[in-house]
């Protein structure tokens, strides 16, 4: 397979760190940067020549995700709640809105933030964008289609959410920051994207942020029963995060309006990953099956041709690879020995 796995632009600066794309001494905002996805994108953004500016309120995030980097010059981390007025100094060409809470122990926990971050954080991010002529991508997310009706999920799908179920806050939050990024460029001219993105992985998710993958890594460590919500017949799609890394920086390469789909085309069953974890891991813990979650959506699958076609992107880690990775990280930041 192939992947554009594009910069978002050509450099005159070489790279501190010799990467093959470097950028040329400009700048981006990574609102949520000090998060999972927001970590990995300043470190690929600093990998290839970017200045980056990391605004964060460490909400579900923590600076030890970014620690790596405090060093180097060309990073410079701020605490900041995106829900209060945001202002940047000097210029910005990049501006990519990832701030949120995203996984469902987290947004149910944290209904009202999330919202807010998904409006009034949005509002805030596109000024900064405006107000700096930068491009702007947001972070919004597969769970815009609810539980679809229609699969796999392409783009024009409007989607099947439950505005007042327990994922309302975060879905429709999702839902308003798209309608308001839409807004941004049709009356302010602001040259925004919207990346709808699809279940992903990799190392430096929290062991007990709710998700399937860290859930289930973290259980097989301990040695401890993987808990499989119902049947476990319900499907999801998992990218590994260098995969979306490189199609959100293709996204903030082009000039494409999206939605654009940013996921892994290839769909798996929620037990058959628990059985892999298990295989993977070699752990002798057994699989439980749970109650499922209420408006748990049945499947989840992206149709990536508009990503294909308009950014030359998809994903390219396989699935054993991208798991092996993550369950070396878990060891790791477990301390559990392999
Ligand atoms: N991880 C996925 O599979 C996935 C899927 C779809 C969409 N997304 C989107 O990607 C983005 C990042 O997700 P993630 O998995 O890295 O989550 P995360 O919780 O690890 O990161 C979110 C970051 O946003 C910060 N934040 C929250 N509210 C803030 C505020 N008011 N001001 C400043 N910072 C704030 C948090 O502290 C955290 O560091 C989110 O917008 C999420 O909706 C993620």
């Amino acid at each position: 397979m192939t992947s554009s796995a594009a910069s978002p632009s050509p450099s005159s600066r070489p790279s501190p760190r010799g990467s093959s794309s470097p950028g040329h001494g400009r700048r981006a905002v990574v609102t949520g940067g000090a998060g999972f996805l927001g970590s990995h994108l300043c470190t690929r953004l600093l990998a290839d020549g970017w200045d980056v500016v990391c605004l964060d309120n460490f909400l579900t995030g923590d600076a030890a995700n970014v620690a790596h980097l405090l060093d180097d010059p060309a990073f410079h981390l701020r605490r900041c709640d995106l829900v209060d007025f945001v202002h940047v100094p000097g210029d910005v060409d990049l501006v990519l809105h990832f701030a949120s809470p995203a996984s469902p122990v987290d947004y149910a926990q944290l209904p009202i933030e999330t919202l807010k971050v998904g409006a009034d954080g949005t509002l805030h991010a596109l000024g900064l964008a405006r107000e700096k002529g930068a491009r702007f991508v947001l972070a919004s997310t597969s769970e815009v289609y609810g539980d679809p009706q229609v699969h796999p999920q392409p783009e024009t799908y409007w989607g099947h959410v439950n505005p007042v179920g327990p994922r309302g806050v975060y879905d429709e939050a999702k839902r308003y920051g798209e309608a308001l990024t839409t807004a941004y460029r049709t009356v302010h001219g602001v040259r925004t994207g919207i990346v709808r993105i699809f279940n992903t992985y990799g190392p430096r998710m929290r062991p007990f942020d709710g998700r399937a993958i860290p859930t289930f890594v973290r259980q097989a460590l301990a040695g401890e029963p993987l808990t499989v919500a119902g049947g476990g017949s319900q499907t999801r799609s998992v990218c590994y995060v260098d995969d979306l890394v490189d199609g959100v920086l293709a996204m903030a390469a082009s000039e494409e309006p999206g939605p654009i789909n940013v996921g892994s085309p290839e769909e798996r069953t929620v037990l058959r990953i628990a059985q892999d974890v298990v295989a993977l891991t070699g752990s002798s813990s057994q699989i439980t099956l749970v109650g499922r979650p209420v408006d748990d959506p049945e499947v989840r699958r992206p149709d990536i041709s508009l990503a294909r076609a308009r950014l030359g992107w998809e994903p390219r880690v396989p699935w054993t690879d991208g798991l092996e990775r993550t369950v070396a990280w878990f060891r790791s930041a477990l301390q559990v020995p392999a």
